[in-house]
């Protein structure tokens, strides 16, 4: 097998290419994106500090110098939200923008929401017992992220449910060369989302509540306020940032554990091991494999030269499993003492989110194994066909 992002097969089982990859091309063209992998731990890691690549490369060129087209008019609506976010500038933009939300996300800020995520997570662990058992993936994984950051930022409970799927169709643009299809749904979808955060942003400006939202329509920081545009960006990064990745490291993070029934039985027997197995589950199966860069001035990775103008894929997948940095990679280890994963990024976009996803984490598997130590899996799951954002279609479950 092959680096084949639309493969099934690869989708299901990166990780034997992946040290194909560390041991021979470990930075090497690829054709179909015309994108340059990196597969190594250490020129990930170095790669993601560096100033010297950026998210976009809009600040210092236009498209032409880069050899690309604009985009096509009818996917303004997603980049205007994308682009309005914090994940996707660079600064001096990048750090007002986090400046200003960076406050409600600090450790001791969300360490003040740990009792109300225990009880969110306990609620719906007993709720899966008291059904015998159900979808691991949609009764548990995913209410409880979604729930968490809904109400961080004040959108109404009525209207959650349209969250997971705007978020869904919007992530299928950030996909290796998405369809037509997934273009136009993720259009339709940023057009609604703003659409529907405009209204709900003008409407608590006027009448501000105590959620984020409200907080973002007042904010004036050193003179500088927000622009609608970037309100209703930071808020849609906000949201979707906010679940997808900790409902797939969920998803991923039992199916290893039913694959690893002594590593499960260590956890199921000592629940202090939460902290270190978390980390390590989003390690051994990384829930987004792959980010990009800009290459914004010539590098050397590896001995190989790239030029400016070019965009490099950041394997954190392959990085994650490298034996120069993990020792015995391919072994789930619920006590690993040193785990220097790259999951959350590093450098200037290193994730804002990574202290409220570790807490909500720990308090989802730890309401699981409480309520039910006895879950056993009904059937081997299926992958979504993504790759990039890589989890399972469900995770079928009995107590
Ligand atoms: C286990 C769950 C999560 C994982 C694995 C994860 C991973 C990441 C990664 C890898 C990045 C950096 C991307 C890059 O450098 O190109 C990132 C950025 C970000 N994440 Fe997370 N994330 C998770 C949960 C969350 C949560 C719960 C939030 C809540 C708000 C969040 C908010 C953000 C934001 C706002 C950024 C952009 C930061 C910036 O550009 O400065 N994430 N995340």
């Amino acid at each position: 097998m092959r680096f084949d992002p639309w493969d099934q097969k690869f989708v299901a089982h990166p990780y034997d290419v992946y040290a194909e990859m560390r041991a021979s091309t470990p930075v090497t063209f690829f054709e179909p994106t015309g994108q340059w992998l990196v597969a190594r731990h250490a020129d990930v890691n170095a790669l993601l500090r560096d100033r010297r690549l950026g998210r976009s490369y809009l600040h210092v060129a236009g498209h032409e110098e880069y050899g690309r087209q604009p985009e096509p008019d009818f996917q303004e609506p997603f980049w205007r939200v994308t682009r309005t976010g914090m994940l996707d500038v660079e600064p001096p933009v990048h750090t007002r923008l986090r400046r200003l939300v960076s406050k409600a996300f600090t450790p001791r800020m969300v360490e003040s929401l740990r009792p109300r995520i225990r009880r969110i997570a306990t609620g719906l662990a007993e709720d899966l017992v008291e059904r015998g058992g159900g979808d691991l993936l949609a009764d548990v994984a995913e209410p409880l992220p979604v729930t968490v950051i809904a109400e961080m930022l004040g959108v109404p409970e009525e209207d959650r449910h349209l969250l997971r799927p705007w978020s869904a169709d919007i992530c299928g643009m950030y996909e290796l060369n998405p369809s037509m299809e997934a273009q136009l749904k993720a259009v339709r979808a940023a057009e609604e989302f703003s659409g529907y955060l405009r209204d709900l942003s003008r409407s608590r400006r006027d009448a501000p509540g105590d959620d984020l939202i409200s907080a973002l329509t007042q904010v004036v920081d050193e003179g500088d306020r927000l622009t609608e545009d970037e309100l209703i960006g930071t808020c849609v990064l906000l949201l979707n940032a906010g679940h997808e990745a900790t409902v797939n490291v969920t998803g991923n993070g039992w199916w290893s554990l039913f694959r690893n029934p002594g590593e499960l039985a260590r956890l199921r027997a000592d629940h202090s091991l939460l902290p270190t197995a978390v980390e390590e589950l989003m390690r051994y199966d990384t829930p987004l494999q792959l980010f990009e860069r800009w290459v914004l001035e010539d590098i050397t990775v590896g001995g190989v030269h790239i030029p400016r103008g070019v965009e490099v894929a950041l394997l954190f997948g392959s990085a994650n499993h490298d034996d120069a940095v993990f020792d015995d990679p391919a072994t789930l280890n619920l006590s690993r003492p040193e785990n220097p994963h790259i999951s959350f990024g590093a450098g200037i976009h290193f994730c804002l989110g990574a202290p409220l996803a570790r807490i909500e984490l720990i308090e989802s598997f730890g309401a699981l194994l409480r309520a039910a130590p006895g879950l056993t899996l009904d059937e081997e799951p299926t992958w979504k066909p993504n790759y990039v954002i890589r989890g399972l279609t469900s995770l079928k479950v009995s107590v």
